[in-house]
Formats: structure tokens, sequence, C-alpha cells
């Protein structure tokens, strides 16, 4: 899209966003605001990235900011398996064929998300009439084909997501544990790698940072792999993090041994939840700048990472409005750096000075 001067610009925006055909209202941003500030892909030494859905790409549109901030894109939605999967060999490529198409025509990098996710099993696989073997095959088929349709374009995987169970560390007894058994994590990750020998392949998980079980847990799968030659590149912590909890001693902890483990490392789905107990109805001044110095923190102990453990750090989501977290804990959220007039917030400037003053 040819850039417009800022006014105009974001008098496009409004009149397409009010003109949407999606189902989300229209966000329209006001002429005031201002698109001067520094992205944070130019300040970067490693990818920046955002999670967007497809839907949102035609009916509220997000374009000009996107690119203007961001250097990588991951599907929140459509490239997990139930989306994508209708069945066995039949695919809904068009989604993710229109993610994709979008970052190219940006410049961006894809991050795909995710292969294999209890939560996203879909119905023909998780009632799978077939034996075991038949299961595994089906995987692999499954596997195979998304990997390989974008072979080059989809530059690293999150080939499994949340494999243990809270407080526990313990296996989830998810339909891949119960047919392929409890190495089902090594087999999906060769898998992967069959398909295609370049991609970088991740581990993704949230509670690390929290849970020790849940820690220990990855951090034994790691090894096991590592013993085993499992073919694994990275592991994404999910950063679902509130404005002050956990301590960032947790993080950097975790992240420590990661890079012990030559490990990349992504923050993979970075929001900042500023009213995690329910006690603001607005965004107030002062949990915006606290919302600021956590980003700023955290930005800044990803930073002192050695670089080519640096994978990249990716929000899960654009504008405030965008987030999970608000039908998730059904309080008023503001979570990440845009507000909903496609505003920087404080958060966003927190990002940046921890960019630019870095060592
Ligand atoms: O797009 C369809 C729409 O066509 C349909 O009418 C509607 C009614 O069901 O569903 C819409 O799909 C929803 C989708 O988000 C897109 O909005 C799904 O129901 C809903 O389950 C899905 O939620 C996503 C969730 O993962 C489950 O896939 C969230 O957006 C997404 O933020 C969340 O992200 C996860 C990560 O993948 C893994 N880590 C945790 C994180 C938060 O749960």
């Amino acid at each position: 899209m040819r850039r417009l001067a800022a006014p105009l610009f974001l008098l496009v925006c409004g009149i397409w966003a009010a003109c949407g055909k999606g189902s989300e209202p229209a966000i329209v941003a006001p002429e005031s605001t201002s698109t001067e500030y520094r992205g944070l892909k130019d300040a970067a030494p490693y990818p920046v990235g955002v999670a967007l859905q497809a839907s949102r790409l035609e009916s509220v549109p997000r374009n000009g900011l996107v690119e203007k901030v961001f250097s990588s894109v991951t599907a929140e939605y459509e490239m997990k398996m139930e989306p994508l999967s209708t069945g066995p060999g039949q695919y809904a490529w068009d989604a993710v064929d229109r993610l994709v198409d979008y970052a190219e025509a940006r410049n961006m990098q894809v991050h795909g998300h995710t292969l294999v996710w209890h939560q996203t099993t879909p119905a023909w696989l998780e009632n799978f009439a077939g034996d075991d073997a038949a299961f595994e095959e089906a995987v692999r088929v499954y596997i195979t084909d998304v990997v390989t349709r974008y072979r080059g374009r989809v530059i690293s995987w999150d080939v499994v997501n949340e494999a243990f169970e809270d407080g526990t560390g313990a296996l989830r007894n998810s339909a891949f544990r119960r047919r392929m058994g409890d190495d089902y994590l090594e087999r999906v990750f060769q898998m992967a790698r069959d398909a295609d020998p370049s991609v970088l392949l991740f581990y993704n998980d949230y509670g690390s940072i929290w849970d020790e079980a849940k820690k220990t847990a990855i951090l034994d799968m790691v090894d096991r792999f590592q013993t085993n030659d499992v073919p694994l590149d990275g592991v994404g912590l999910q950063m679902h993090v509130t404005y002050n909890s956990p301590p960032l001693e947790n993080i950097t902890d975790m992240m420590n041994e990661l890079v012990r483990r030559g490990l990349k490392i992504h923050m993979s789905e970075l929001d900042i939840r500023a009213n995690p107990d329910g006690d603001l109805t607005t965004l107030t001044a002062a949990r915006s700048e606290a919302q600021k110095a956590r980003v700023k923190a955290i930005v800044g102990a990803f930073n002192d990472l050695p670089e080519a453990n640096r994978f990249a750090i990716t929000l899960w989501g654009l504008l405030d409005p965008d987030s999970w977290l608000i039908e998730f804990w059904g309080n008023p959220e503001w979570p990440l750096l845009f507000d909903s007039q496609f505003r920087p917030k404080p958060a966003y400037f927190g990002f940046l000075e921890a960019l630019e003053e870095r060592s």
C-alpha cells in the first residue's frame, strides 16, 4: 500500500474500518493520531513480531501501523490444526495464505504457530477411528503437508505448544500422547525436521517463569532431546505476564537455563496485564507508567542475552481491544502497546527506550 500522508492515511483507515465487513466493531483512528514515532523494528537488533488474525487484516485494517512497527508476524489462530485441518488431507489454506502473503508483501518474516496443541486438535483427529499407527501417519501427513507448503516462507514453527500440566509438569494426556506414546514430542519434532531441513523448530509454553515443576519439565525435555539428537532450535516463553509479576529474576533464570543449552529464545506471546486484580475500570496514568517500566525491564533482560540466543520478541496482539485476555479474564484490560485508537501507549515507548538505551 503506497504510504499516504499521515492525516489522509488515518482518514482512509477510518473510512475503511468503518465500512469493515468483519464482525468486529470498526475501530477508527482519530485524525490526531500521530505516526511520528520510531518503529520498534528500526531500533531492534532482532525481529519484533505481532500476532495477527487474517480476518482483522480486511475488516478492521491494521495496515500501515503493522509494517511501520514490526518485522515479524505470528498467526494468532489460523495456522492452528483445528481451523486449518478440516479433515484428513483437507486444508483451509486461504486464511493462512493471506497472512503469509500479507507479511511477505511487507518484508516481514512469519513464525508458524502451532503444529501440535491439545487445545486445537480437530475433532476428526481427536476422535480418530483408525488404529494408533494410522493416527501417527495422519499426524505425519499433516505436519509434512503444512511445513512443506510454507517451506522458505515460514522460517520457524512452534512444533508443540503447552505439552506439560500446570503445577506438576506431567505430560498432558492429549490424544497425541494417548495414541503415539510418551515420546510423541520427539516424533513430531522429527517429522517437522524431515519436512524442512532448515526451518527453526521451537517448543512453546507458558508458566516456566512462575511454575517450577513446568520449568523443570521443559528443561528435562530439552536435555532429553539434546541427548538423543532430537531436532530443537529454541524455546518460546509465552510471557503472558502482569505489570508486577512474576519477578524479573524468574524470567532471567529461565532464559539463562536456555542459553546454557545453546537454544534460541522467543518471547513468543508477550502481553502485560495492567488490571490483573480487576481494580481498574480505566487505564490510569500511574498503572500505564508501571506497565511501561515493566516492558522496559523485560525487553532490557532480553537485550542482555547473547545475540545468538535472541530469536525474537512477539506481542500477542496489536491493539488493546484485540487481546484474548479481555474475554478470558472478563476484566477491562489494556495489555498491549497500542490503544484502541492506534496510538502508541507509554508501554510502547518503554519498549523503544529499552532498545535505544541498550549497551
Ligand atoms: O474466527 C472464528 C469465527 O469465524 C467464529 O465465528 C468464532 C466463533 O467461535 O470463532 C472464531 O475463532 C476464534 C479465534 O480465536 C479467532 O478469534 C476461536 O473460537 C477462539 O477459540 C480463538 O481463540 C484463540 C485461542 O488461542 C485458541 O486458539 C485466541 O484468539 C488466541 O489469542 C489464543 O492464543 C493462545 C496461543 O495460541 C497459545 N498460548 C496461549 C494463548 C492464549 O490462549
